[in-house]
């Protein structure tokens, strides 16, 4: 059996960098490099700083780097010594031409087909890691055979990627599956064999599952597409539970023990974000559309018109209940990370909150334990979200400390699920705010603490339930409340001098 001795991997982003460094920690015995046209990226996964946050990621990298683990910007060096190569370069939405908003482009994966055939000699397996249409891993293979030379013998593989943002390190270490797919044919059971066996140096057979490319290609589609409709599925019957009194986790609970349902991926939320659900689903959309598959496409399409919905409505509601006026009130925005535990805003839903809320006029301050003012001042000035990037300087300001951005806010909106949102000194908060102060918990993060500030005398409107019996607004006391008195059920009745 062909025995893989090193591995090469291009693009060291957020699933190149977490997959080679938990296989390096897994096979010692294997050399992996992982390269990047992008230096500074390089530059950063060889610093302390490492250029994306993991759970977990840090350590990982520090026990393997520098001795099976090296992050490189020589591209051609660590191909040409690879048995195998991983192409793990980001795959967009296209932004122009046929396809444009819909269709991923692969210009990036085509590059690195393209240098491989270039540089290599002899034998080597080429897997596409990242997430692709079906049917492209036939397009790389073209581009080899167009290309090829003597004794040059390239086999291609589809091997994509299932873990998840915030708990990649975990997903790549106890993996639900590993799917690879290949030809049928001896060579392709020959590369897939050698491919398995490195998983095989932690993951238990039975998860190791193959199929053929494109069976494997369109598995990783549809994987993200029945995700990302949970998602929309579940935001759908929240928009119901808050038109009729209904509660949005009390449905999801009651839903998910039925064991045909399961009770995962059932949270109502601001929305999904990220860089590969809509991607994902709008690949999907478009292939059927390629393929004249028009209802299956319009049906696919829904889960992401519903996606939009449900961040535009809960703008609308942030709106309606600061009593249809955000012009020049002060907003703090809790969370910009799409997820938490990650500090990547791709796609995230904070995006396009703060985007209607600054189109309404609101100054918006901005607080996120892991994302950069930097970062959150780039999302926040692209074309799609602002015509004048000169306003958003005006309207945002990004705070470093969570009590700042609550100072003098008429509202705390909650866009991620940061477990620190949850131990906040809310009374403190709520005596700088200005009132009434409104808490928008767009995760349901705060419902175990509703009645508490309730007490201290926030309104509170949160995703998926309809707040009907509001406490009258009554101005804060200490004798009315005691936050940390867990026998507190009830407002306490105010003391008479
Ligand atoms: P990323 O954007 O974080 O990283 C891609 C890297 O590839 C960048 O650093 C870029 O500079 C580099 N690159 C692009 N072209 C290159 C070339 N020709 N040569 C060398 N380097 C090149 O992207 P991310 O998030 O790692 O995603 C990669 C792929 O994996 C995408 O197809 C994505 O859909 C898929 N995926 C992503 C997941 C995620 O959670 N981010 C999960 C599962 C799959």
């Amino acid at each position: 059996m062909f025995q893989i001795k090193k591995i090469c991997c291009i693009g060291a982003g957020y699933v190149g960098g977490p997959t080679c460094s938990v296989i390096a920690s897994k096979c010692p015995d294997i050399k992996v490099t992982v390269v990047d046209v992008n230096e500074a990226r390089i530059n950063a996964w060889n610093s302390d700083t490492l250029p994306i946050y993991e759970p977990g990621l840090k350590e990982i990298v520090l026990s393997c780097r520098g001795k099976n683990l090296f992050f490189s910007t020589d591209i051609d060096t660590a191909i040409k010594e690879a048995d195998l190569v991983f192409i793990s370069v980001n795959t967009p939405t296209k932004t122009y031409g046929m396809g444009k908003g819909r269709a991923a482009d692969l210009k990036f994966i085509e590059a690195c087909a393209r240098r491989i055939v270039e540089v290599s000699e002899g034998y080597k397996i080429v897997t596409e890691k990242s997430t692709v249409p079906v049917r492209a891993a036939e397009s790389i293979r073209r581009i080899f055979d167009a290309n090829t030379k003597p004794k040059l013998n390239l086999q291609v593989l589809s091997n994509p990627e299932f873990l998840a943002e915030g708990t990649a390190v975990k997903d790549l270490q106890e993996p639900d599956r590993v799917l690879i797919g290949g030809d049928e044919g001896p060579e392709g059971q020959r590369a897939i064999a050698a491919l398995r066996e490195v998983y095989e140096h932690w993951v238990d057979k039975s998860r190791i599952i193959t199929t053929n490319t494109w069976s494997s290609e369109l598995s990783k589609l549809a994987a993200n597409a029945f995700l990302a409709q949970r998602i929309s599925s579940i935001n759908s019957i929240s928009a119901l539970c808050e038109a009729t009194g209904a509660d949005v986790e009390e449905v999801a609970k009651a839903i998910g023990m039925d064991q045909r349902i399961g009770s995962k991926f059932l949270k109502a939320s601001v929305g999904f974000g990220g860089s590969c659900f809509q991607k994902d689903v709008l690949n999907l959309v478009y292939l059927c559309e390629a393929l004249n598959l028009t209802e299956v496409a319009k049906y696919w399409q829904q889960v992401i018109d519903m996606n939009e919905y449900q961040r535009r409505r809960f703008a609308c509601r942030i709106i309606d209940c600061l009593f249809n006026t955000v012009s020049g009130k002060k907003i703090a925005l809790l969370g910009f990370a799409f997820k938490k535990d990650t500090g990547d805003t791709r796609e995230s839903s904070s995006i396009y909150i703060s985007k209607y809320l600054m189109d309404e006029g609101a100054e918006l301050h901005i607080y996120d334990p892991k994302v950069s003012k930097e970062q959150i001042m780039l999302d926040l000035s692209q074309p799609s979200i602002t015509e004048r990037p000169e306003k958003v300087s005006e309207l945002v300001t990004v705070s470093s400390d969570p009590y700042e951005a609550c100072t003098n806010a008429h509202a705390l909106v909650i866009c991620t699920e940061w477990d620190m949102f949850k131990k906040l000194d809310y009374l403190k908060i709520y005596q700088k705010m200005q009132k009434p102060a409104f808490i928008f918990d767009g995760r349901r993060v705060l419902d175990d603490l509703h009645m508490q500030l309730q007490n201290i005398g926030f309104q509170i409107e949160t995703i998926g339930k309809k707040v009907t019996t509001r406490i009258p607004f009554t101005p804060f006391t200490p004798t009315t409340f005691l936050l940390k008195d867990p026998l507190l059920r009830k407002p306490k009745a105010q003391k008479k001098d």
